[in-house]
């Protein structure tokens, strides 16, 4: 019997056609289309808005979502064992960085030994090392991030005989100055 050599033509061999029918030009002509205009609107992006960089803004608030959420892997909330006392003490939209330098500007170290800030020996009020650990502001009010802001803000309205004065704080510096001084644990 006659055996065809040409593996093209053998009948025993399944036959695969190469994929290059009009379906997969389709698709390559799509993606290149959805590429083309991608990079037009990025283009008319940076020519409108020359000083934004979106792609920037995406990482770096990318980064922002990374790091809240490793944060709270650190806070052990997996296991079921929090850190309550550290999350409460918790300032949404808080600065603890800018926290030094307003206390400076406040003039609070004339009164107040305080870590960390320029010139704070005062000795007029307590020290303000540890205050995270405390439970009374002033021996008045509870010990949260509100009870403090509030103090800050307005020592007077909470204490009225009290040799702390009202120094015109705004909320957000509250708030900035609060997030600094529960960074001063036992340790501090
Ligand atoms: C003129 C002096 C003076 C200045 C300035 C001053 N404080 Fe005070 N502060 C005091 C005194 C006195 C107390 C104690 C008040 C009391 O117990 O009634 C106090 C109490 C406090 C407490 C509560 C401490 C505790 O152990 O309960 C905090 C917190 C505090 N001050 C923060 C600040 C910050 C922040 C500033 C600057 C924005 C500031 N103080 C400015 C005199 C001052």
């Amino acid at each position: 019997m006659l055996v065809p050599t040409d593996p093209i033509h053998d009948p025993r061999q399944p036959h695969h056609p190469p994929d290059t029918g009009p379906g997969s030009w389709g698709k390559t002509l799509i993606l290149a289309v959805l590429g083309t205009g991608a990079a037009v609107l990025v283009s008319i992006w940076a020519l409108a808005w020359p000083g934004d960089d979106p792609l920037a803004d995406a990482v770096a608030s990318a980064h922002e979502v990374y790091l809240t959420y490793t944060a709270w892997l650190a806070t052990d909330a997996i296991s079921g064992t929090p850190d309550w006392q550290a999350l409460a003490l918790q300032i949404p939209q808080s600065d603890a960085s800018r926290g030094p330098a307003l206390m400076v500007a406040y003039g609070c170290g004339s009164c107040h030994v305080i870590p960390g800030v320029t010139g704070a020996v005062g000795t007029v009020g307590p020290s303000l090392a540890g205050i995270a650990d405390r439970a009374y502001i002033a021996g008045i009010i509870g010990n949260t991030p509100g009870g403090l802001m509030g103090w800050l803000m307005n020592p007077t309205v909470h204490s009225p005989q009290t040799a702390m004065p009202d120094l015109g704080v705004s909320e957000g510096d509250a708030r900035d100055m609060a997030a600094y001084l529960y960074t001063l644990g036992e340790a501090s």
